[in-house]
């Protein structure tokens, strides 16, 4: 089906940024059309330009937008939102001076959540992500990666996998979701390593989900006392003989060669990055990697944030994400999380822009990114301007 769109106040084309597949931008880049016109169909756009120069056969279905900004659309490329319970009591612990490692040592931290997660029914786990899904949905987000990892064992697993697949039924022609599984969050202490828990518990889910064709993207925490580079090479070597994307929460807490790790895989995307150094820095700007930065993180966790203005001007594709979760990120809205970050990653215009959009959607894997979100303003300075207002 073809739409047209006419009169747009400001169209945001982002051409120059897709010409360079999302790298090295100039504020010129997000290749703005003032009353703008856009013809598109479910693959790709067939026209675009000023209003004034539509081409005739499109008239008569041409709708106004008038008083709009049109712009690719906006991707949330990294939330955790499959959860019961809430982890309020460890933010107030945290601002009391305790540590995000130390809770976690002594039994809360994920597998707090995990013990929440497993108590819940699959309909109230649904219930509770749809109202999660509608509120991003809300902030202009049309497509949102979930990932698994709070229940940590075989059966329950499986079943919040299953529950984002219902998620994605449910939301289909509405909002785009994509599976990710990461059942690889953090070891249960039952195990008596990390080792322990892949081959017990993480890949014999893999397989059995494999069967069902139901995730999309594999994900790892590979950090100390998580998971080490071995199991990242079993999870990843056995992802790739599925044809899956490949993910990982690299260096959140120290440098740990995450990065590095993500690129030589060809992963789609390396997230957190809070301590990622020279050599991980080079790595990801030397390949089709994405360095997704997650400043929510940074922020909740009263961590340095990570040297973005290094990844961007070294070359890499940079994205921003939510990374909305109960315990080290209880913020869902990407929009301002990436207006607040860009003043102190220093980013242009394009570049936030691009990182919540196209940069986005490629650290999902989608490079024919066709879709527009659509925001009532005269400009798009004007969004990113008002912190936290779907304008
Ligand atoms: O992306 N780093 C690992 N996982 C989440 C934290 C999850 C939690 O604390 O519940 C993250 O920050
Ligand atoms: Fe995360």
């Amino acid at each position: 089906m073809i739409t047209v769109w006419k009169d747009i106040n400001q169209l945001a084309t982002l051409e120059g940024a897709i010409k360079k597949d999302g790298r090295n931008l100039i504020p010129e880049d997000l290749g703005i059309i003032d009353n703008g016109a856009l013809v598109f169909d479910d693959d790709k756009v067939l026209w675009q330009g000023s209003t004034t120069d539509l081409p005739a056969q499109y008239h008569a279905a041409a709708i106004s937008k008038r008083g709009y900004v049109v712009t690719p659309q906006l991707v949330d490329s990294h939330t955790h939102l499959v959860f019961a319970g809430d982890r309020a009591d460890e933010y107030s612990m945290r601002l009391n001076g305790a540590d995000y490692q130390a809770i976690a040592t002594a039994g809360g931290g994920i597998l707090s959540t995990m013990r929440a997660t497993i108590k819940a029914s699959d309909s109230e786990l649904f219930d509770l992500a749809c109202e999660r899904i509608e509120r991003i949905n809300n902030y202009g987000v049309g497509t949102i990666e979930i990932k698994s990892g709070y229940a940590l064992t075989i059966k329950d697993e499986l079943r919040l996998t299953r529950v984002i697949e219902k998620l994605k039924t449910h939301f289909k022609g509405r909002v785009r979701l994509i599976n990710t599984f990461m059942a690889a969050h953090a070891v249960p202490s039952d195990y008596k390593s990390s080792n322990e828990y892949m081959t017990q518990v993480v890949m014999p889910v893999l397989k059995e989900l494999s069967k069902e064709k139901i995730v999309d993207i594999v994900d790892i925490f590979h950090e100390q006392g998580y998971f080490d580079d071995k199991d990242v090479e079993l999870l990843f070597n056995q992802a790739k003989t599925f044809g899956l994307g490949l993910k990982i929460h690299a260096d959140e807490f120290n440098d740990n060669g995450g990065a590095t790790l993500a690129a030589k895989h060809g992963a789609l995307s390396a997230d957190h990055l809070l301590c990622t150094g020279e050599a991980g820095i080079m790595a990801l700007a030397k390949s089709s990697t994405v360095a997704t930065l997650l400043p929510g993180t940074g922020y909740f966790l009263g961590k340095k944030q990570a040297n973005a203005r290094a990844l961007l001007d070294a070359g890499a594709k940079v994205a921003i994400a939510s990374d909305f979760n109960p315990g080290s990120c209880h913020i869902d809205n990407v929009l301002l999380l990436a207006s607040l970050s860009a003043a102190n990653y220093r980013l242009n215009l394009a570049e936030l822009w691009c990182a919540i959009t196209l940069n986005a959607a490629h650290a999902l894997g989608i490079k024919n990114h066709n879709r527009f979100s659509i925001f009532k303003a005269n400009k798009l300075s004007d969004i990113t301007y008002s912190w936290g207002t779907r304008v």
